[in-house]
This record gives structure tokens, sequence and C-alpha cells, in this order.
């Protein structure tokens, strides 16, 4: 997740700069750079890879006396991380940093070329710089040109831009993505976060969406809609840690939060109006491939196993899901007609990279869905396809398992598309549910506290089943794992219909049986499993759309007209649940005990 500094004042600056960027290190980054105007003079530097590389290139340069200086680390989205993609970007004589995406870019770009602009990189972000020198060509006044390219942005942003035109100025706007302001006398810093500020900025202002300004030595003017606004400084928290948190309990629960966000990253320049589109795949990618395997550890396995209904179903391609360690050693039978996907939030877990060394050696085309760019995986497979959900810290994943079953959703209907299997209706049924994906998974607060007070009632028994049908067999998978891995509590996923051939024996009042009941699918199916098991005085707490008369508990859903949409619903509520057992019993929700957030050994 990309990340801005700003700072304006008499102290050095490049230091001020790189620390604050080294704070914002754990949101994770592929490359990094600095921009700072002292007197006329206008200084640049970005680099790939880790801060170490841009402290190198920088050893050399110092500040010194009043000027004014941005920074920026990038998380790559929209083209490759090299250093031409990296921040700042660079007009004739402006810089800027951003954060988030302006989705209206692709116009403003064309725009732009047919007056003559060349574009060097090929993010979103350049089209701002450029955009405000076009308007500073018409109109001299700097403030006016800066509020004239606010105007005409689409999208989330929290932009600094710097100009040999105004060199004791940084403009700033905000409109979806975090931007605060830290003052200590005549000092004035900018982030998109409050750790890079902490112990240099005594005091804060977190601006709102839509404000906007300029700030000059012992000057600071915000705006919006309305004009020109007074503002309330508050007393900066001292806490690094917490900060990092951005107020939440736990990374866990952040996540939890965030998946909304990078739900929408993870879909943008990606589901269009009538099709699906993936710049990571040519044209032939398919061509001549007949069946898949998918081969991935853990939760990957589970957005795996969601994804194969998918494929078969959208995109009537035969897919087969494995185990990484099992297929390893399962002399498995490999052809040249199956893709060979793999999965993984980090791209370094041993068994998954050793499986796609096999894949590979058997002449197999390769693909990995992945979260880090320039991780063993992606490096090693032929095409990659990154999940966009930013760093995850706590060890139980939620926002990677998101934004992996929404790129598998994804892909599932791209194939079908490909292969002309799915039906234009079809097509306009999926992208207009994908379009309400993110929405799916907000949290609304209200459940969030029902979650906590229910949250009681599950701390003993001697056991817990998920239970699904269809996607919601590995969503029952994938909520036992959240909750046995931070709970410590014994929990099983199984298929709702399964349950007769053997585990019902173990019904009685105190095994809890967490109901996963789709109104979209499959609805009176699961019922009567679920009725089963209630027969047998199980605790039964039902999450669906539909009141259900048998349940102890119940956790009504909003969604009901797509059963991916349903699916991204209740794997919120499986979260929330595991995240509020696991604060009831004490536990360390961000470093469960016994496990590891990389799992590199066999
Ligand atoms: O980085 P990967 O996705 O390859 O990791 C695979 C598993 O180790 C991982 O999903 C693990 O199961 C998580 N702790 C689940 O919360």
């Amino acid at each position: 997740m990309c990340g801005i500094v700003g700072y304006l004042g008499k102290n050095e600056k490049k230091e001020i700069l790189l620390d604050g960027l080294q704070e914002l290190e754990y949101r994770g980054y592929d490359s990094a750079g600095i921009a700072v105007i002292e007197g006329d003079k206008l200084n640049q530097f970005k680099a790939i890879g880790k801060l170490e590389n841009l402290r190198e290139k920088t050893k050399s340069f110092y500040t010194e006396g009043f000027g004014i200086s941005i920074g920026h680390t990038r998380w790559a989205t929209h083209g490759k991380p090299t250093e031409l993609n990296a921040h700042p970007h660079l007009g004739a004589y402006s810089y800027v940093v951003h954060n988030g995406i302006i989705e209206n870019y692709q116009e403003l770009k064309e725009e732009l070329q047919n007056d003559g602009v060349t574009f060097l990189s090929q993010t979103d972000t350049e089209t701002i710089v450029h955009l405000f020198e076009k308007n500073h060509k018409t109109n001299t006044n700097v403030f006016s040109a800066f509020e004239k390219t606010i105007a005409r942005l689409e999208g989330a942003y929290a932009t600094l831009l710097i100009t040999e035109a105004d060199p004791d100025t940084i403009y700033f706007a905000k409109n979806g993505s975090p931007m605060l302001i830290g003052f200590n006398g005549n000092d004035v810093y900018f982030a998109s976060s409050d750790t890079p500020i902490i112990g240099k900025a005594t005091e804060v202002y977190y601006l709102e969406d839509g404000e906007y300004g300029y700030a000059k030595e012992g000057e600071v003017k915000i705006f919006d809609a309305n004009g020109e606004k007074t503002f309330n400084k508050q007393t900066l928290a001292t806490d690094k840690v917490a900060a990092q948190k951005d107020g939440y309990r736990f990374f866990m629960e952040k996540e939890i939060y965030e998946q909304s966000q990078v739900m929408g990253d993870t879909i943008i320049g990606r589901v269009l109006d009538d099709r699906i589109y993936f710049e990571e795949l040519d044209k032939d990618f398919f061509e001549g491939i007949y069946a898949i395997t998918i081969c991935a550890c853990g939760t990957s396995y589970n957005s795996a196993l969601a994804s194969s209904y998918l494929f078969e179903r959208l995109g009537q391609m035969r897919c087969e899901v494995e185990i990484a360690s099992e297929f390893r050693y399962k002399e498995p039978f490999l052809t040249q007609k199956t893709l060979f996907i793999t999965i993984s939030q980090s791209g370094e877990t041993a068994d998954t990279l050793e499986a796609l060394k096999m894949a590979k050696a058997a002449g197999m085309k390769t693909l990995s869905i992945c979260n880090v760019d320039n991780s063993s995986i992606v490096r090693e497979s032929d095409t990659a396809i990154l999940t966009r959900a930013g760093v995850e810290k706590g060890v139980a994943s939620t926002k990677a398992f998101a934004t992996q079953s929404m790129v598998l959703w994804m892909l599932a209907l791209y194939v079908g598309q490909i292969k002309n299997t799915v039906s234009k209706d079809i097509v306009k049924r999926e992208i207009n549910a994908m379009l309400h994906a993110p929405k799916a998974v907000q949290v609304d607060d209200k459940l969030h506290e029902r979650i906590h007070r229910l949250s009681k009632r599950y701390l003993h028994g001697h056991g817990f089943f998920f239970i699904g049908r269809d996607v919601f067999y590995p969503l029952a998978l994938e909520g036992a794992l959240k909750l046995k891995e931070i709970s410590y509590l014994h929990a099983e996923g199984y298929p709702a219909g399964e349950m007769k051939h053997g585990p019902i024996a173990l019904a009685d009042s105190e095994l809890f049986t967490i109901a996963l009941m789709p109104k979209s699918m499959h609805y009176d199916k699961i019922k009567s499993n679920v009725e089963e098991l209630s027969a047998r005085d199980a605790t039964i707490l039902a999450i669906s759309p539909k009141p259900f008369e048998l349940a102890d508990d119940f956790i009504q859903t909003k969604y009901d007209s797509h059963p991916m949409l349903e699916f991204f619903e209740m794997m919120v509520v499986t979260q929330l649940l595991a995240l509020e057992v696991s604060v009831r019993l004490g536990n360390d929700v961000d470093m469960p005990r016994n496990l590891a957030k990389s799992v590199t050994v066999e």
C-alpha cells in the first residue's frame, strides 16, 4: 500500500523524508522516491526495492535551510515496480506524489497527449502533474491552477504537489485516501498516516474528503467546496504501534475492515462494463488449455477450492485443486494441456513453490495469483496476477483470502468469455455482482457489536462444525481455519450434505454448528442438513438472509441476490466471530501460538 510523507521547514529534509518512509514500511512497497526544492533548486531521487536503495542513492545529498519536500513509497498496482513508475512524478517543473486511484486517468491522459504531452510512466498519477502544468499555462496563479486540477480528478486520492513556480509552498488535496497535516511551530508535515510524524509534530489535523489547500512557512490554508475553512488541530498521539493499527485493536481487525477498499483495488481496471480484462494475460494465454490444476496451502487452498466450482460452472473447464504438500509426493500425472495455477499470499510458501517447480519441469504453463510482486513464486511463474491486498500483518489471513477469491472469480468468468461458454446475460449478472463485492464486505458496526456479544456463548464446548454447500463449503473450511488458528478451539469445515455420513455422531448440545445458509444457493438442501443436526440437539448458529426458526443464534445477512455476494458477506461474519472469540479468550490475535506468517520450510 502506498505511503506519503511531506515536510516544509528548516530542518534537514532528506532524513525527515526517509525516516518517515521507513515508518510506513510495514504497509509494504516496492519502490520509493523523494523530491526536494531548496531555494529554486529541485532535486529528485527514486529507487526500486527497499529503502536502503534510496538511502544509498541519496547518501551524498543534504539539505540546508528552508525548503519543501515530498516522498512516497509505492506498492505496484498499475504498472510494474520500476523507477519510471515510482513517485514523485515529474512534469516540466513540478512534482507530485499520490495515493489512491484516479479513475478517469485514461480520459485525462488522452486529452493531455492530444496536447502534445509525453508520459514517462504507466501510472494514473502522472496525469495530475501534467494537468496542473497545463492549467498553470493558462492561469498564472498557482493555487487556482491546482484547484482547477483537483476539480477534474475522479476517484480516490491523497496528493501533494510542489512546483518551481512557487518554491515555498506545498499544495495538497484529499478525497477517499487518508492524509494528515502535522504541526510543530513553523514546521509543517504531511503523511498518509500518523506514524511518520510521531515524535516530530506535536499537533495534527486529519484532512476530510474534499479538502485541499496549501502550506507555506507559518501558514496553512484549507478549503472545501464552500471555500476557506477554519480547522481545529488535535494533540498527536505518541504510540507508534497503536498508530500503525489505525485505531483498531489488532492488525487482523484492521485488515478485516480494510477488505472493502482492497477489493475495490483488486477489481479496478479488470472488471469493465461488459467484460473481464487482465492486462497480465496474453490474448492467447488459454489457447491449448483444457483443464486447470490449482496448488496452494492453508487459506490460499480454501480460496482455490471455492474457485474450482466457478471454473467449472462459468469457465466450463475442469479444475482440480491440490494441497501443495500432498501434490509434491503423489507422483502426479501432469499434462501440458493443463494450466498450473499457484495461489499464495506471501509468494514464499515452500510447498507451493516446490509444487510450482515440479509443474514447470513437466513443461506446464504456470500462472501465480499472489499478493507480493517479485516474490519467489511470482518470479518462478510464467505469468502472475497480483491480488493487490496490500501488506497483511495478521498471521490469520483475511484480506488475502478476500482478494484471492475475487481474482479467481474474475478469472473464471474470463475463461468463460475466452472460451465462449457464458452467455451475455450471465456475464452481465456476474459483472454486476462483482462491482457490488466491495460493498458486501463492508463491516457494519452493528453487526460487529452483535458478533462481539454473541461470541461469549462460544468459548467452550467440544468443537465447532462450519458447514456449507458448493462454494460455501470452502468458505466453511476457511471459517473453521480462522477460528482454530486464533482461538485454539477445535473447529472443522464440512460439506453440509456429508454430515450424516459420520460426523453427525458427534452432535449434542456442546457441539457448535456454524451453518452457512445462503438464500441464493441450495437453501432448502442446507436447511434440511441443519434440521438433522438440530434434531440431535446440536447448538446452531445460522448465518443467512432468511430467518431460521431452529437456530439457537442467528446472524441475518443482507445480500441474497448472488451467491458470491452472500459468500463475501458471510466471510466477514466468520472472520469477526473468530476474532471476537479469540479476544474473549485472551489470545494474541495477531501472533497466534505455533504459527508463522510465511511458511518457508517444508
Ligand atoms: O502465503 P501463503 O498464502 O502461501 O500461505 C499459505 C498458508 O500458510 C496460509 O494461508 C495460512 O494458512 C494462514 N495462516 C491462514 O490464515
